[in-house]
């Protein structure tokens, strides 16, 4: 056979064995096992029932077209108007792109941004595609760890001391997958005024952005000054329960748009129009079920952190946003990945190595509660025999 393209070595991340017991616990799942998945961030909640109406009425009336490929207008300005309640940056639809999920978004950005001799700092822990995308454009992966010690704040000092005359993009995800941790304002102005003096790009992950529980919640785009470098990458995967529908966005400056529509020409041609359809409804008439969703995760959050606290060995973080809690369970003396290993072996229970996102989250795990309350306190009862018995 033929060699296949450098390419598809700088996409292989090196988390595969962070994966191997969610594969596994997935798929004992599905034959019927008596497993517990707490290692996936996909919304045990049903997509609202307006938004899935709309887009078979849409499929029903035909519209099974092709479509504007920077995605549909009506579409683009509920993302803009979202936006701009949200963040206070004044944006129109034509500062909008549509692409498949914050995912495809992401990519299409590192794509049109970054390349071969750049440099991308990545503050970590950080989400685990984030490695294999940088390295599909030729990029090289700078990482700034956060300490556990300090709780993964942000080291704003060290952010600064990875930035070289290489340096082009900065990548961050606020609310954070996996701390649940937002950056405080003083933090984003700190980030801003890095990314302005040495002139970077910066692309901000806001897929957590509408789960946050409290109101200290400020996104990148509300720093004024950053308009022109900031990219914001969102979707509705997570606020709406809508990850199999694949709707994000891209929200930047101007002049980036024409190279998007270049991206998603080659590569995607646009979003179908009924998904568009239940994507528009889900912006508009069944917006504020993103709230009762995030009351939801809100509930279940303070449940589990509760629930952990009471465990021998188990010292739970306190996330601000999302459907995710980072546990230290250093004091097992257990490897993060030996932990997951026996917890699934003898409880099975599947949460995930928080190690996989970053070398400065050894000795945690994430534990996702997005699932069902009932199946939520089996887990957690599980997890309790298991660190007793340790
Ligand atoms: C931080 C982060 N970014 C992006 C994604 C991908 O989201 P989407 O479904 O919008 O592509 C996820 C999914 O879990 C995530 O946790």
């Amino acid at each position: 056979m033929a060699e296949f393209s450098s390419f598809c070595q700088r996409i292989q991340g090196d988390g595969a064995a962070a994966w191997d017991i969610h594969m596994q616990a997935q798929k004992a799942a599905g034959r019927g096992e008596d497993v517990i998945v707490m290692s996936v961030g996909d919304p045990d909640m049903d997509t609202p029932v307006e938004v899935v109406d709309k887009a078979i009425t849409s499929l029903r009336a035909g519209d099974t077209h092709y479509v504007d490929v920077m995605g549909k207008v009506e579409l683009r300005r509920a993302i803009a108007y979202r936006h701009r309640q949200r963040s206070g940056q004044a944006v129109s639809e034509d500062q909008v792109m549509v692409f498949c999920g914050t995912q495809n978004a992401l990519f299409a950005s590192l794509l049109c941004l970054v390349e071969a001799g750049d440099e991308v700092i990545v503050i970590e822990p950080a989400y685990v595609t984030y490695e294999a995308s940088i390295g599909a454009t030729g990029a090289t992966l700078v990482r700034v760890s956060c300490a556990a010690d300090t709780g993964f704040a942000l080291d704003i000092d060290a952010l600064g001391a990875a930035i070289t005359p290489q340096s082009k993009l900065i990548l961050l995800c606020s609310p954070n997958n996996p701390t649940g941790l937002v950056l405080s304002q003083a933090e984003l102005e700190a980030v801003a005024d890095l990314a302005i003096k040495h002139d970077l790009w910066l692309v901000c992950d806001d897929v957590y952005g509408e789960l946050v529980y409290g109101d200290n919640y400020l996104a990148m785009a509300s720093i004024d000054r950053v308009a022109d470098r900031l990219v914001t990458l969102s979707s509705l995967s997570k606020s709406h329960a809508m990850s199999g529908w694949r709707v994000g966005w891209a929200i930047g400056p101007q002049a980036l748009m024409g190279h998007f529509y270049n991206t998603a020409l080659t590569m995607l041609y646009g979003l179908p129009g009924f998904i568009q359809e239940g994507a528009i409804c889900a912006l508009t008439d069944a917006w504020d079920e993103r709230k009762t969703m995030r009351d939801v995760y809100a509930k279940r959050m303070l449940m589990v952190q509760q629930a952990l606290q009471d465990m021998p060995h188990l010292i739970p973080l306190q996330p601000q946003a999302g459907m995710f809690i980072l546990v230290d369970v250093r004091s097992t003396g257990l490897t993060s990945q030996a932990f997951v290993e026996q917890l699934y072996q003898q409880q099975g229970v599947s949460v995930l190595s928080a190690a996989a996102f970053g070398a400065c989250a050894e000795g945690f795990v994430r534990i996702s509660f997005a699932l069902a309350d009932d199946l939520l306190d089996k887990g957690l009862q599980r997890i309790r025999q298991f660190v007793t018995g340790l």
